[in-house]
């Protein structure tokens, strides 16, 4: 007769020895398999007296339901040693560094671009856009320069086959032209395009490409401009020197800046100011807060009553501001880049020069420009 005791401690003993799911298989087969050990022993109780077959009945059925719980058990534990395993072995560690060397970098324009939209996202700022391709009326007349005034011609424009505009024809420019046929030589169409668009109050900031026929060592056919627009029942001269101001500061990340205001014409705004700043150059670095130097940064105004109503507003419950930069030469001053014409000549020895890590995005927190 099988020493049960016996059995049990070997098959015990080698369960806990199985070291994968295959090994455990096999010591269940040899226990429980059709020809197993204690299938046997199951097998054998039919040819045991009555007697003998209470005693052992229990003790056989006994023994297998404590093997198939060990073996169980075990299968289990295995699993999860094996599932620990391939974690382990697959684990990712994300706090590495990505690739320490990212190729390509982001052009000066591009990066003076994400710090000034940082800068007025901050100030509650939205961003609107227009088209290169721009109605004349958008571009002048509604920004009060009608055909044949003077101030058209001082912006040497291109003017390029009529374009066809589905949403002008479905409205936006209803009963006016439904061709755009210039290149916008600013960004102001873009206030036009956002007074048709919305209700005041309005603040929002409109970068973009420009053109000009001109090209010199400080002109570029195509160049950018930044424009703002303020609309509100009561925003005066003062919130715009403010906003000037704060401006100033934070792109070019000095503590203080002194400001002159110097009085300008723009057919669009009136009065109409030109912000320049004070500075010293002598070092041949640019310096803020001290010296005998101005530098242009800014032409603007209070909007014109007269724009105001060709976009749809009443003058006398809107007022507002506006402002325009030209983004390239920002970045120059910035950046201390000399010349703006290779800015848009793609040469990599030029843009690996200039250009900005491409991880490295402006925030005002983590600083704008690092
Ligand atoms: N559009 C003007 C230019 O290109 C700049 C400007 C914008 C002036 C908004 C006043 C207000 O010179």
């Amino acid at each position: 007769m099988t020493d049960i005791a016996e059995l049990e401690r070997q098959l015990t003993a080698a369960i806990a020895q199985a070291g994968d799911e295959a090994q455990l298989e096999q010591v269940r087969v040899a226990a429980l398999g059709k020809k197993g050990s204690i299938s046997e022993l199951l097998k054998s109780l039919g040819t045991l007296s009555p007697e003998e077959r209470k005693t052992r009945g229990p003790q056989f059925n006994g023994l297998r339901d404590r093997i198939t719980t060990a073996i169980a058990g075990r299968k289990q534990a295995l699993g999860d040693a094996a599932l620990n395993a391939r974690l382990a072995a697959e684990r990712v560690d994300i706090t590495l560094p990505v690739r320490p060397e990212p190729r390509g970098s982001i052009h000066p324009v591009s990066q003076v671009l994400d710090e000034i939209t940082a800068i007025f996202a901050d100030l509650g700022f939205a961003i609107a856009e227009g088209p290169d391709v721009e109605f004349d009326d958008y571009n002048f007349t509604r920004l009060n320069m009608p055909p044949g005034h003077p101030a058209r011609e001082m912006h040497d424009t291109f003017y390029v086959a009529a374009q066809d505009d589905s949403a002008a024809a479905n409205g936006e420019a209803a009963g006016q032209q439904k061709t755009r046929n210039v290149l916008r030589t600013h960004t102001s169409p873009v206030q036009v395009r956002t007074m048709l668009k919305e209700k005041p109050p309005i603040r929002i900031i409109a970068p973009g490409r420009t053109y000009r026929v001109d090209s010199d060592a400080t002109h570029t056919p195509m160049f950018h401009q930044i424009e703002g627009l303020v609309i509100d029942r009561e925003t005066h001269l003062g919130h715009l020197k403010w906003t000037m101001e704060e401006f100033a500061k934070a792109f070019f990340e000095v503590e203080k800046v002194e400001m002159r205001a110097r009085p300008s014409f723009f057919p669009f705004t009136e009065p109409s100011v030109e912000w320049d700043i004070r500075c010293d150059r002598s070092g041949g670095q640019i310096k803020f807060g001290t010296g005998d130097d101005w530098l242009e940064f800014a032409g603007s105004g209070m909007v014109h009553p007269r724009v105001l109503e060709l976009c749809g507003l009443d003058p006398t419950e809107y007022q507002g501001y506006a402002f325009g930069a030209g983004l390239d030469r920002l970045a120059m001053l910035k950046y201390g880049i000399p010349d703006l014409r290779p800015m848009f000549e793609s040469d990599l020895r030029w843009l690996s020069h200039y250009g900005f890590a491409a991880l490295d995005i402006p925030t005002l927190d983590g600083g704008i420009s690092r």
